[in-house]
């Protein structure tokens, strides 16, 4: 149910929300999800469906322009994107001035706020075919500047990006080649990570994304939206669930050990929370998880890896779904659950975990910006607040 308040706030009223739990914040066609039954349809196809049998592009396509592309149209949209892969040669002499132990996110932040330097002197955020090629920029650029982090920091030369590779094994092997040696692609792994990439691309006015709109809708530099889109998604609460419940997991390290951190979960005097479990919107499973937990047993199967990271992971879900706590709750396994252990079978280390899904986010954050910026009525967000401070006092002179 759609209360339209509006009208309220032109007499002086406003509703007060804190965590905007009941709060619609724009009209947008992208992404709808049910979360009381689990479901997810960017632009109205199910995710599942696309994870299955869509690549990323063909999503990316999807959420920016608004439709599944045809052959023809795939194709110059794929061109589009292979044309943009590479970043201005100034863009690795940001790197130079980061600690080379920098944590990966505050580099990524960093630089991506940076392509506001490189892209501002012809940029309109009111023209359309503008807005469009910030998009393709940025669906291109991402992989370059999240793989260039992650050679800095274990202090290997950067690669140059391969149009001749698809978008997923491209970032593979910006990620793992080195001049000495070229990553061998497995397809299993490139299908895995371009999944990955699928099932992370949208989520509707989650954190990140309404900061993305937040910052744009003032008519800011598309780049510096995204890089405050970036830092909103760093916080465990969001993004960084999923290194945190791959450090989780660690931590438990045996099924044995799992009722005493089931037992800390459900002790308010604990902060400790399950990590990739519960969901604002979701009080279902959520459908990524479900499709996550698939790619999972295939990466493990195809590429003959054991992990018992996996056990632990499976049993604590078999625990936590049969305990009445969680149940009470409709506490249920998140995309982040599952995506952690993927991606380390996949050889990603912990702490690109982030960065990958800011990869992935950034079609979501930049359709979002695109659809906001479209709107003839769009306005700039400014949310209002229930003062709780003094009332009007007299100051004295510190003299
Ligand atoms: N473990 C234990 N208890 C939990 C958990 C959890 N993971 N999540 C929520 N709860 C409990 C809370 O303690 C609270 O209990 P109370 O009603 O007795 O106070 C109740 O469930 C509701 O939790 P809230 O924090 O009010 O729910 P909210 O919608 O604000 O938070 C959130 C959602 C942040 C995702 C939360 O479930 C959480 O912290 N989960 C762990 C982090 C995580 O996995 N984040 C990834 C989200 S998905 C994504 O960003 C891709």
């Amino acid at each position: 149910d759609v209360i339209d308040i509006r009208a309220l706030g032109k007499h002086g009223y406003f509703t007060y929300d804190p965590g905007f739990m009941a709060t619609g914040s724009c009209e947008s066609s992208i992404t709808f999800i049910d979360g009381e039954k689990g479901v997810l349809l960017h632009r109205g196809f199910p995710i599942e469906e696309l994870a299955r049998d869509a690549s990323y592009l063909e999503v990316c396509h999807m959420l920016l322009h608004g439709d599944a592309p045809n052959k023809e149209e795939y194709e110059e949209f794929e061109n589009t994107i292979k044309r943009h892969t590479m970043v201005h040669e100034q863009i690795h002499m940001f790197f130079h001035g980061f600690r080379n132990d920098a944590h990966p996110m505050a580099m990524l932040n960093g630089t991506v706020g940076a392509m506001s330097s490189f892209y501002h002197s012809d940029l309109d955020v009111h023209n359309f075919d503008m807005r469009v090629r910030c998009a393709h920029r940025l669906i291109a650029k991402m992989p370059t500047l999240v793989a260039m982090c992650y050679k800095y920091n274990i202090g290997q030369p950067f690669v140059y990006p391969r149009n001749d590779l698809s978008y997923a094994a491209n970032f593979l092997n910006m990620m793992f080649s080195v001049p000495a040696e070229e990553y061998k692609i497995s397809p299993a792994v490139e299908r895995a990570m371009d999944r990955i990439f699928t099932l992370h691309a949208d989520h509707e006015q989650n954190a990140s994304t309404s900061t993305v709109r937040l910052a744009g809708s003032s008519g800011a530099n598309p780049y510096a939206c995204i890089a405050a889109g970036v830092a909103s998604l760093w916080g465990p609460a969001h993004g960084g669930a999923n290194e945190a419940c791959l450090q989780m997991l660690e931590e438990i390290g045996t099924v044995d050990r799992i009722p005493e951190f089931i037992a800390r979960a459900k002790d308010k005097n604990d902060p400790f929370r399950l990590m990739g479990f519960g969901h604002r919107v979701y009080k279902n499973y959520d459908p990524r998880a479900t499709v996550m937990q698939e790619s999972c047993r295939e990466v493990f199967a195809e590429l003959d890896v054991k992990d018992p990271l996996l056990d632990v992971a499976m049993e604590l879900e078999r625990i936590a779904l049969e305990d009445p706590y969680f149940a009470e709750k409709k506490l249920f396994p998140n995309v982040d659950f599952y995506s952690g252990i993927v991606l380390k079978a996949i050889g990603i280390p912990t702490n690109m975990f982030t960065c990958i899904f800011a990869l992935s986010r950034t079609v979501g954050w930049i359709s979002h910006w695109h659809e906001m910026m479209s709107d003839p009525g769009q306005k700039i967000g400014r949310p209002r607040q229930l003062y709780t401070g003094h009332t009007e006092r007299k100051y004295t002179p510190i003299k």
